[in-house]
């Protein structure tokens, strides 16, 4: 028999390590014999509950290596990271490495691989938001640039690197110079599928947080551009204290540790307001089970999160979009979501539209719940 193709997944922050869960499920329940997986941590996100937490519920296999890099500026953090995967790459000798999405760990990985022409594999690749000042553009667009096969969530992902130059007729076995490039559904739909019913069974967080079905919007905040703005940050919690006002609901926000770090930045008066209402919930991070119980559960969903826009439109929730532009247009464009960036007037007006729009439908754009059987398929069969 054949050896088994060495594959190395590269992960560092959060959403990274929620979505190597697909991949590694489908590698040990249909191909433990064609690929082996090594999981190598970078060591972005370092929290217990940003990061070790989801290798436990998702049973994620523990990482082989674990580059213990943490937080530090964009350069210092991403030299780091290059640094110590270029070692392990060097030593492991994979037959290719997988990247996800968009994160400074995801460009080390890419260029640490690329210039030891190795083939990199890029799950999530050809999302734009055709705005430079966010770091996740510029690492998408040179991470793709150096793939040699390219896994496209969406039809308008397709599109963005046809335009790019990318020939995508879908066919392997494809090289830096020639890469492949598939359009193969959302990993992440898969994951969402498959938790939901194990969330159902375990999550008690509805319980804990004295929450109702229906009777709460979740809102997450972590894009640099609004935590690193106080003004912004302020807007957004006045919009939220409006909202409660209005609606009577609750508002559960699990605070990412970068926001939480910066919520004392925001000016006193909202601040003392945010904390004397009751019924704006503020939590750490919650686990991947919980937050699906939290997101199917909420009635609205508020966030600048990339997997929150997505999630709120699997679990058919409205979704107000903390952003001036999504890489998700589809949901935007079929009007599940609306974008409102950080400006308490159109945030308010946004969840007005929402709650009274009755007329909502779901079209497949993420695909059928199987994109990481397909990327596994042509792992097998399309790497050298
Ligand atoms: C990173 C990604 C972003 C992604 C997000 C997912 C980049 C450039 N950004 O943003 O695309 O959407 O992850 O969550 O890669 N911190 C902790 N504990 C942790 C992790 C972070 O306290 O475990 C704090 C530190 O103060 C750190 C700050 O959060 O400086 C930001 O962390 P960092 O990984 O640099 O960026 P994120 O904002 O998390
Ligand atoms: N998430 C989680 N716990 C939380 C907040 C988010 O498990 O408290 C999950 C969420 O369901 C999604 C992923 O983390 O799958 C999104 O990560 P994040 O918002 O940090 O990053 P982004 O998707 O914007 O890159």
């Amino acid at each position: 028999m054949k050896n088994p193709k060495k594959i190395i997944t590269v992960i560092g922050a959060r959403p990274q390590i929620i979505k190597a869960s697909a991949i590694s499920r489908a590698i040990q329940t249909t191909f433990p014999e064609q690929l082996q997986e090594v999981i190598v941590h970078t060591g972005q996100h370092y929290d217990e509950n940003m990061s070790a937490l989801f290798f436990e519920e998702l049973h994620i296999p523990q990482p082989g290596y674990n580059l213990n890099i943490g937080s530090g500026l964009h350069g210092a953090q991403t030299g780091k990271m290059l640094e110590g995967l270029e070692q392990i790459f060097i030593a492991e000798r994979p037959d290719a490495v997988i990247v996800y999405g968009d994160t400074n760990s995801t460009i080390a990985g890419a260029l640490a691989a690329v210039k030891l022409h190795i083939p990199v594999v890029h799950i999530e690749a050809g999302l734009r938001s055709f705005n430079k000042s966010m770091p996740e553009e510029i690492n998408r667009i040179a991470c793709d640039h150096m793939s040699t096969l390219l896994f496209t969530p969406t039809r308008t992902g397709l599109e963005n690197l046809e335009k790019e130059g990318f020939s995508v007729e879908g066919t392997g076995p494809g090289s830096a110079d020639n890469p492949a490039v598939y359009q193969c559904g959302d990993i992440m739909y898969d994951n969402s599928l498959y938790f939901s019913t194990i969330s159902d069974e375990r999550s008690s967080v509805l319980t804990d947080l004295n929450l109702k079905p229906g009777d709460f919007v979740l809102c997450t905040i972590h894009r640099d551009a609004n935590t690193d703005h106080a003004e912004k940050l302020g807007s957004i919690f006045e919009a939220l204290l409006e909202i409660q006002q209005l609606s009577g609901k609750k508002i559960v926000l699990p605070l990412h540790p970068r926001t939480k770090g910066k919520l004392n930045e925001v000016k006193e008066e909202t601040l003392q307001r945010i904390r004397e209402n009751a019924s704006i919930v503020m939590t750490d991070p919650v686990g991947f089970l919980d937050v699906i119980a939290l997101e199917k559960n909420a009635s609205m969903i508020i966030t600048d999160s990339g997997g929150l826009q997505k999630e709120a439109y699997f679990f058919r929730k409205p979704c107000i979009i903390l952003r001036p532009q999504t890489e998700w247009v589809e949901i935007v464009e079929n009007g599940n979501a609306l974008l409102a960036d950080a400006d308490k007037t159109k945030i308010v007006a946004a969840y007005n539209r929402l709650i009274q729009k009755d007329d909502f439908t779901f079209p497949a754009f993420y695909g059928d719940g199987r994109a990481a059987f397909f990327i596994c398929e042509k792992l097998v069969n399309d790497l050298k």
